[in-house]
């Protein structure tokens, strides 16, 4: 199974779960929990991202997605940080000299101090922008609806306005971005996209049946209230679409003709590699170029792991043949990394990272993936 010529192979992370020492509202609210949920050093990253552009490019990868930490280069309001700001343009830096293509997100979950209190800066070097990560649908629903991540709120009007509030950003940052380079829509010059979780259940479902069809119509519309919105209401202000998957969602009640999948354990998260599939025909119809911006298992023994990848990749490869203009795949992710409400038990990584050493070994897994990396195939 061949990919396109010059597709990109890679890896993600986001800042608060792997540099470790940051002061946001994430590690403000931490504070309360037991040691084991706060962040603390994480994987030491913001000291040691050579070393693991090292082992990334070691790993044959030629994509990295990573996060700015706008706590650090705005720590204050109105007072940036030149010092933090440098950081980042040496972490491209480094990625670049590693033959590495950087993808920016902008905001990966967390805020500055300030600015929770209240109720991207490098240059020429980057091409792929992402604004927000999963704003629209995890965060909407964890921190405003469900209240188990900061600010614990519970109300489905902040929900609504908060998701309102971040398509706005979204809609000013990227006419910001696209007016001080002067570039069209394309993947030409800085491009820009969000990303957006999403779960699928619909697809194995006996239409035959009327309930089958109720179910249908039913998910349809609940995907394009939580996982669409976004891109619906952004169409004009992204020149790509960036997918993450890892699971799929069941409606409450309902029976689906899909038996019972395999799960991730340390995640409790039901694993069906086709859904991947699913959601990119669909994406096909927004008729822009995608990236799988995240794609991963937690499986700390890595006995699962490359099984999960190599699942995912065919129903990818699939999706291209059937005509979705995918780019390039991103796992997540490169290192065990710092899983937010979960603390650090599940662990991601395609790199084992000791919490005590910061030691890193590589799993066997990544040394598959690594294997597909170089040849563009399956
Ligand atoms: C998030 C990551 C997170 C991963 C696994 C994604 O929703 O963007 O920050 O670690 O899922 O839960």
């Amino acid at each position: 199974m061949k990919f396109p010529v010059g597709f990109k192979w890679g890896s993600a992370t986001s800042a608060h779960q792997i540099e470790g020492n940051n002061y946001n509202d994430w590690s403000e609210w931490e504070k309360a929990r037991p040691e084991e949920f706060r962040s603390g050093k994480a994987c030491d990253s913001y000291n040691r991202y050579e070393e693991d552009f090292d082992i990334a490019k070691k790993l044959n990868q030629n994509i990295h997605r990573f996060s700015i930490e706008w706590s650090r280069i705005e720590p204050k309001e109105g007072r940036f940080d030149h010092e933090a700001m440098h950081h980042y343009v040496n972490v491209v830096k480094a990625l670049r000299e590693r033959g590495i293509e950087p993808m920016v997100t902008l905001w990966h979950f967390t805020n500055p101090v300030w600015f929770a209190e209240k109720g991207g800066f490098l240059k020429d070097r980057v091409g792929l922008w992402i604004t927000f990560n999963e704003a629209t649908t995890t965060v909407a629903s964890n921190s405003y609806l469900k209240g188990i991540w900061p600010p614990e709120k519970r109300n489905i009007f902040d929900a609504l306005k908060f998701r309102r509030n971040i398509i706005k950003a979204h809609t000013l940052a990227y006419q910001e971005i696209k007016n001080i380079y002067n570039v069209p829509q394309s993947l030409q010059g800085p491009a820009l996209g969000t990303s957006h979780n999403v779960e699928v259940g619909i697809s194995e479902f006996n239409f035959h049946f009327v309930a089958g069809k109720m179910f249908g119509w039913t998910s349809k519309m609940l995907n394009n209230l939580t996982n669409n919105y976004a891109w619906n209401n952004t169409m004009s202000y992204c020149d790509f679409l960036a997918l993450q998957y890892y699971t799929i969602f069941r409606l409450p009640g309902s029976f689906s003709g899909l038996p019972k999948q395999l799960v991730m354990e340390e995640m409790g998260w039901e694993i069906y590699p086709k859904g991947i599939y699913h959601r990119l025909m669909e994406l096909k119809k927004l008729k822009k170029p995608i990236f799988v911006t995240e794609n991963g298992i937690a499986d700390g023994k890595d006995k699962l792991r490359e099984k999960f990848i190599k699942e995912h990749l065919r129903w990818v490869w699939q999706a291209i043949r059937d005509g979705a203009d995918v780019r390039g795949y991103m796992y997540w992710s490169l290192l065990d990394n710092f899983e937010w409400a979960r603390g650090y038990g599940p662990r991601f990584g395609l790199v084992e990272v000791d919490f005590k050493t910061f030691e890193r070994k590589i799993r066997p897994s990544a040394l598959e993936y690594a294997k597909i990396c170089r040849e563009n195939k399956l």
